[in-house]
């Protein structure tokens, strides 16, 4: 299958030295814990965080989705749960991609009843126009259309996750 190259390795680091930056300042002389949704989090979650210059916490969520592999049905199974307690602290969910933000809308609703302090995401790519909940969203890396993308943690079929770049994997649909 053919890669078409999307966003390089280049703009992927400048683009999260300047979204930790911007996370550093938004959150100064506070605590943080950051969230990474695996698997796909892992790496964006670990390039972000050495731009972060704050104590920083880390905490992971497995979750899979009911239903079909390639549709999201909005159902999702936690599979591992967060190992802290989140009440009265500042929590920043890291995401690789939103896509129809299901999943994510799934995830804030179970995270926001645990009473945090603030709960805000960062993610590496955002789908832009396809989701198919509100969401609000305070980070975003890069914005793309609707292609299906993968590398830097992205996946197909649990394959690409460790090429440096997002490519884009022609013939498979979104
Ligand atoms: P959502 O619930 O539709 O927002 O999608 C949730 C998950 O689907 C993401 O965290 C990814 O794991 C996966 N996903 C969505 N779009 C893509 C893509 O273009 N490439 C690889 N995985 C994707
Ligand atoms: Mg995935």
């Amino acid at each position: 299958m053919a890669i078409r190259n999307l966003i390089s390795a280049e703009e992927i680091a400048s683009a999260l030295s300047e979204m930790g930056k911007q996370i550093s300042s938004d959150y100064a002389g506070q605590e943080l814990i950051i969230v990474g949704v695996l698997k796909g989090a892992f790496i964006v979650m670990a390039d972000l965080a050495r731009h972060i210059d704050l104590p920083v916490h880390f905490d992971f969520m497995a979750v899979s989705s009911y239903g079909a592999a390639t549709q999201t049905s909005g159902v999702v199974r936690i599979l591992k749960d967060l190992d802290s307690e989140i009440a009265d602290k500042h929590v920043l969910i890291v995401e690789d991609i939103i896509d129809s933000g299901l999943t994510l809308s799934y995830l804030l609703k179970s995270l926001a009843v645990r009473r945090p302090a603030s709960l805000e995401v960062a993610t590496l790519l955002l789908k832009e126009g396809i989701q198919r909940v509100p969401l609000n969203i305070r980070y975003v890396a890069f914005r793309i259309g609707p292609e299906f993308v993968i590398g830097y943690g992205l996946d197909y079929a649990g394959l690409y996750r460790n090429l440096p770049y997002v490519g884009v994997l022609e013939g498979v649909e979104a």
